[in-house]
């Protein structure tokens, strides 16, 4: 047990107590992070004039090697610090004597931890960006091969309306753009810098705050001390984002899941992202989907874990914020081995194009373009759905899809009816003929794939 404090306190902490209070189990991993802040806190200290720029030297060189032999596993863990902060004070005083003991002058551990696990997560956030682009990219791809690969599209799970394989793709295109999006506007608004807040009030030495902040990427400093020491409201934000990513990969993975079904085909699963089953010699399972599909949960967890902690705290820092890490490191580790493998797996995927048309021909998709050729005929649109409607009914009775039945059969529904109508409720000019902004057909489509290559050759 190695403490920072002693002179205060006649009685050694007790061991449970210790056990309890360390993070060093968990927060060890943020030491390249401390050990960038300390750098940069030592050259502005030396910058002004605090301690002498051999002294600066001298420190730097140990965090250095300190920094190194955590590179490379040569640290033991295992040695009884109470958290990283500690950990590097320790090391660092014991590999270059007295004038380590400066290193943590005009600084607090409250502005540390602040500062180490808002670099951390800025890191993270850029990675989960870059992973998120990588999946588009994917999606992109695969749009671009089914822009005529009709599909039945559904609401209630019920066959609806022909779209495309491309259109449906381009929905979650569009969802993960914005949690790319949503990524950066966080990173952008967390991009300020804690150190030189102290333990709340700022420090009396003379500090340049904004020089260790421009050292370490920011774009400037928090402005309030208090605030700086107490805020993790970028975590909450960035874990918040991380949930709605999961979110979207689990609806993504619940349809891939349908499709890969015997009663879809849709889709087939490379074997390489399916496993077998123990008992039963027929199965391929999509074990990796349904696992991205049940980490959504512990996603949320530490979304709702850290909102609840960060309830009712009263300024500045209080140690209920320790409980930050261990919940959002979880969740940034299980995102970023979630958005590869699921982009894998999509890469992997064989899209059975002709079981989605067959789908798509089934189930009367076709109605409303029948309902919308009686309109154009000028029958009323709602006495167009009625009629259109008998002639499902009829349909379903005589177990035909609507496109096979007589004109003869057509005509004893509706008189205004005429060859044409087959044209017209053929499934390729349903969606064809869908050309609006954003809707399946191949014109819009093009013009949707266009401004999504535009976006991804912006943001590359
Ligand atoms: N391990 C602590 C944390 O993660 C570091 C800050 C400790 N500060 C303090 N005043 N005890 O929050």
């Amino acid at each position: 047990m190695a403490q920072l404090w002693g002179g205060r306190f006649i009685k050694e902490t007790a061991q449970e107590v210790f056990d309890f209070n360390e993070s060093l189990s968990f927060d060890k991993r943020l030491m390249p992070q401390d050990i960038a802040g300390s750098i940069a806190h030592v050259k502005m200290l030396s910058k002004q004039s605090v301690i002498s720029q051999q002294e600066a030297e001298l420190i730097i060189k140990g965090l250095e090697m300190i920094e190194s032999d955590a590179a490379h596993d040569q640290l033991d863990f295992d040695c009884g610090f109470e958290d990283v902060h500690s950990m590097v004070e320790a090391l660092l005083i014991e590999r270059v004597g007295d004038t380590g003991k400066k290193l943590h002058t005009g600084r607090s551990r409250n502005d540390q931890v602040a500062l180490d696990m808002r670099l951390y997560t800025r890191e993270h956030i850029d990675l989960t960006r870059e992973q998120l682009f990588n999946l588009l990219a994917q999606i992109l791809d695969l749009m671009k091969s089914h822009i005529e690969t009709v599909m039945p599209g559904f609401t209630h799970l019920q066959k609806a309306q022909p779209v495309t394989l491309a259109h449906h793709l381009g929905a979650y295109f569009e969802m993960f753009r914005r949690d790319r999006e949503r990524m950066g506007d966080i990173r952008q608004r967390m991009n300020l810098s804690p150190l030189g807040a102290g333990a709340l009030a700022g420090t009396t030495y003379p500090l340049d705050r904004e020089y260790t902040a421009e050292l370490l990427g920011f774009d400037g400093v928090m402005t309030n001390s208090m605030d700086a020491v107490s805020d993790r409201d970028y975590l909450i934000e960035y874990l918040d984002a991380l949930a709605i990513t999961m979110m979207h990969l689990s609806r993504f993975c619940e349809e891939l899941i349908m499709w890969n079904s015997d009663e879809y085909r849709f889709i087939e699963m490379d074997d390489r992202y399916s496993t077998g089953s123990s008992i039963m010699p027929q199965k391929k399972n999509p074990d990796v989907a349904e696992l991205i599909r049940g980490k959504c949960g512990r996603v949320y967890g530490a979304l709702t874990a850290l909102l609840t902690t960060m309830k009712a705290l009263p300024l500045a820092y209080n140690k209920d914020m320790q409980e930050d890490k261990e919940g959002s490191f979880m969740a940034m580790d299980t995102v970023s081995v979630c958005l590869p493998l699921f982009t894998g797996m999509l890469a992997t995927a064989k899209f059975n194009s002709d079981k989605m048309r067959l789908s798509a021909s089934r189930g009367f998709t076709n109605a409303t373009d029948a309902a919308d050729y009686l309109v154009k005929k000028g029958v009323y649109f709602r006495d167009a759905h009625r009629i259109v409607g008998e002639l499902v009914l009829y349909c379903i009775d005589q177990g035909k899809g609507l496109e096979e039945l007589t004109l003869d059969e057509f005509k004893t529904f509706s008189d205004v009816i005429e060859n044409d109508i087959f044209e017209a409720i053929d499934l390729d000019t349903c969606v064809r003929e869908r050309k609006t902004i954003g809707a399946p057909g191949a014109e819009a489509m093009n013009r949707a794939i266009a401004s999504y290559e535009e976006y991804m050759k912006e943001e590359v």
